[in-house]
């Protein structure tokens, strides 16, 4: 029997253009659009705020159980999730390169997961969402009826991080650092003890390199018709 609607679950490395599709799928579908990546990112920049070491899992745990997170729909693809934390608007403080460069230690404590995952499950378990992240399909909703692996190369998230720090008005570093950072958040994610980033075995992989945005978006839609039916 049908208790709830479907959990689309998208996985992928940074820059695969996981928080760009999920967005505009879940417009189209009429679901919500959890973006995990903001509440991590939320978590970082407030412990950041408080100066505590991002290998201190126990007061990072403390933290993430006392933060009050709030999110909703953003603006464009720089800036895909309005994030708060305890009331104080910080959508383009958690995208900063200081929070990016720290959010894969500060994710990486099951302290922290554990009470992310359990907010994740709360919001998600009446179905009709999309969420995109890490873990998503692995660990937070193994059994969701949709899950998509996004992957794209290093170069072609390169080029990416790059147009989008350009959009920023911010600098843009060489491609070459660009590609190392890419490389090293890979690394973090997918060989932490704790629901690292891998794929799902029901997973399907989507490679974005040389398709647009529209194309995959087309292909996801035709995906979740496939599984799902209707939509
Ligand atoms: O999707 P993003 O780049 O905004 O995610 C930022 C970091 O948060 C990512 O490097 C790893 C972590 N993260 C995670 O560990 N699990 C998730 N479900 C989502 C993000």
């Amino acid at each position: 029997h049908h208790e709830r609607r479907p959990i689309i679950a998208i996985d992928g490395p940074a820059g695969a253009g996981k928080s760009t599709l999920a967005r505009r799928l879940a417009q189209r579908l009429g679901f919500l659009y959890i973006d995990t990546g903001a509440m991590y990112r939320a978590v970082t920049w407030r412990a950041m705020q408080e100066r505590i070491d991002p290998l201190d899992g126990e007061r990072l745990s403390a933290l993430t159980r006392a933060v009050r997170i709030r999110l909703a729909p953003g603006y464009q693809s720089a800036f895909p999730t309005r994030v708060w934390v305890d009331g104080e608007e910080v959508t383009r403080a958690v995208r900063d390169e200081a929070v990016s460069l720290q959010v894969s230690a500060v994710s990486s404590h099951p302290g922290v997961r554990s009470e992310l995952v359990a907010q994740q499950r709360r919001i998600g378990e009446a179905g009709g969402v999309i969420l995109d992240g890490r873990d998503i399909g692995t660990h937070v909703f193994p059994r969701a009826e949709l899950k998509i692996y996004l992957t794209a190369s290093v170069e072609e998230r390169a080029l990416r991080r790059a147009e989008d720090l350009k959009a920023k008005g911010l600098p843009i570093p060489d491609i070459a650092v660009l590609k190392e950072q890419i490389r090293s958040r890979d690394n973090q994610d997918m060989s932490r003890a704790y629901a690292p980033l891998r794929k799902a075995d029901d997973a399907i992989e989507v490679n974005t390199d040389t398709f647009t945005v529209q194309d995959t978006l087309d292909r996801l839609l035709a995906l979740y018709r496939d599984k799902v039916g209707g939509g």
